[in-house]
């Protein structure tokens, strides 16, 4: 596990950008695992910025999202779909058909799990999974005690995750129960995986994660078996390190 620590938001940030362009500088066609939430939103106006630079190229680039909630609107101004359009597929020329997120108002939400995990697959895997991690040491949804061998399934949120996430929401109310997330296992059949930290409020959880025994109270703390991480973290999530 290679890990940097960087000086602040922005060289996090950057660094974490500059990962994900070799990779597609590499394999034009890359299959990239992407993740939602404040963590990534300086990486992706990076990416942006190189794209639009035309230093990098998201016409053959292809995508699959971490995580979404559960019976959200697709166009609610919360939803992951929202998101991801605002911070990234608006402003690169990623082909439409090339984007993948969890649909969190499909009719059979079973069905729906299943076809997404058999269409990751349907093109070649992950070669990047890119992630942020909650300050209780999940990874997408995976919660605190979730099961490694799990796959994309919906599950249910923490009470700590609801709370947390309320910021994108006008009512703490509107905070969906659930959602449909990759499992362990999904993530960890990336070929690479990218961790992204910063601040102080993931100090404890990223240092349990990376340097703490490998234990499902700690959903991140798999990633100390896969082959190929990279941690990028800011100053103050590399704190306790
Ligand atoms: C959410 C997302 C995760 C994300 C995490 C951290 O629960 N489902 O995929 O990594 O929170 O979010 P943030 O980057 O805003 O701290």
């Amino acid at each position: 596990m290679r890990v940097v620590v960087t000086n602040n938001y922005q060289e996090m940030s950057r660094e974490a950008a500059r990962i994900v362009a070799r990779q597609i500088l590499a394999k034009e066609d890359s299959v990239l695992g992407l993740p939602t939430g404040d963590t990534p939103t300086g990486m992706y106006e990076e990416l942006v910025q190189l794209d639009n630079r035309r230093l990098i190229d998201f016409s053959k680039v292809i995508t699959f999202n971490l995580d979404e909630y559960y019976g959200l609107p697709l166009d609610h101004p919360g939803s992951y779909h929202r998101y991801m359009r605002e911070k990234l597929f608006d402003h690169v020329n990623i082909q439409e058909g090339s984007i993948h997120i969890p649909d969190g108002v499909a009719k059979d939400i079973e069905e729906e799990c299943r076809r997404y995990e058999e269409e990751i697959y349907r093109y070649g895997g992950i070669d990047l999974q890119i992630l942020g991690i909650g300050p209780n040491g999940h990874i997408g949804f995976n919660e605190p005690g979730s099961d490694w061998e799990m796959t994309t399934r919906l599950v249910k949120l923490s009470e700590e995750t609801r709370r947390r996430e309320s910021r994108y929401f006008r009512d703490p109310t509107e905070v969906p129960t659930q959602g449909i997330t990759m499992g362990i296992k999904t993530i960890m059949k990336a070929r690479k995986i990218l961790l992204l930290a910063s601040g102080k409020e993931k100090a404890k959880a990223t240092t349990k994660a990376l340097k703490g025994p490998v234990t499902k109270k700690v959903p991140a703390s798999i990633l100390q078996l896969h082959p190929m991480v990279t941690v990028v973290l800011d100053k103050e999530a590399g704190s306790l390190f």
